[in-house]
């Protein structure tokens, strides 16, 4: 068994597809987003150029024909060897399936082959879920997590949180 599967994913068996996004995804992108009640809804044209531009650092989850999880990605300008995550959402009614994970763990090992060796993302405090979930992808990769602040909520123009920087490297101690 590949070491760096989700040990607990939940969806074998179905017909889940994992792949880079297209053109085509980034209406649905949009939607996944939207619907998700969390994140932050971009422009429906900053989905569909993302699927065009970054294809290559972001992947969607298909079930039937319909996307119904995404991860967006892009490689640090400065730091080419490390993924940043932007967004993750899946669909409410797939979660608990194991989806997010395998998007982050297949997406990282892709990204891997070019030469990336971590990945980064911001979470807010209040976001267990997705702390937990980028704990988890960290153990399976057999990575360390670290977390840092990186942006307070007086950065932002409008009413947000503070993001958090957290850090999955062979470099890094776990938290
Ligand atoms: C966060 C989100 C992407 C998780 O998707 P998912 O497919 O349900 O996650 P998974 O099933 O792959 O879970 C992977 C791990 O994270 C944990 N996890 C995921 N969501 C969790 C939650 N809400 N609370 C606690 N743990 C959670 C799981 O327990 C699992 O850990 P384990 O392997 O140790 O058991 C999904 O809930 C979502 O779209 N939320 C709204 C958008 C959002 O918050 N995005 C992240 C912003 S940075």
């Amino acid at each position: 068994m590949d070491p760096a599967q989700p040990k607990s994913r939940q969806d074998r068996g179905t017909d889940m597809t994992y792949r880079p996004p297209t053109v085509a995804d980034g209406i649905r992108l949009h939607a996944i987003a939207r619907d998700s009640a969390v994140l932050d809804v971009n422009s429906g044209y900053a989905y569909v150029l993302w699927c065009h531009d970054f294809s290559g650092t972001s992947i969607v989850a298909e079930y039937q024909g319909r996307a119904v999880g995404f991860v967006t990605g892009y490689r640090k300008p400065s730091r080419p060897d490390v993924l940043m995550i932007w967004q993750v959402a899946v669909d409410a009614d797939q979660r608990g399936r194991g989806i997010a994970a395998r998007m982050l763990t297949d997406l990282f090992k892709r990204c891997r082959a070019d030469g990336v060796t971590s990945m980064q993302t911001t979470i807010s405090p209040d976001n267990l879920g997705s702390q937990r979930l980028f704990a988890a992808v960290a153990k399976t990769l057999g990575l360390g997590f670290h977390r840092e602040s990186l942006f307070a909520a007086h950065d932002f123009p409008d009413a947000h949180l503070p993001e958090d920087l957290y850090i999955l490297a062979a470099d890094v101690h776990p938290e």
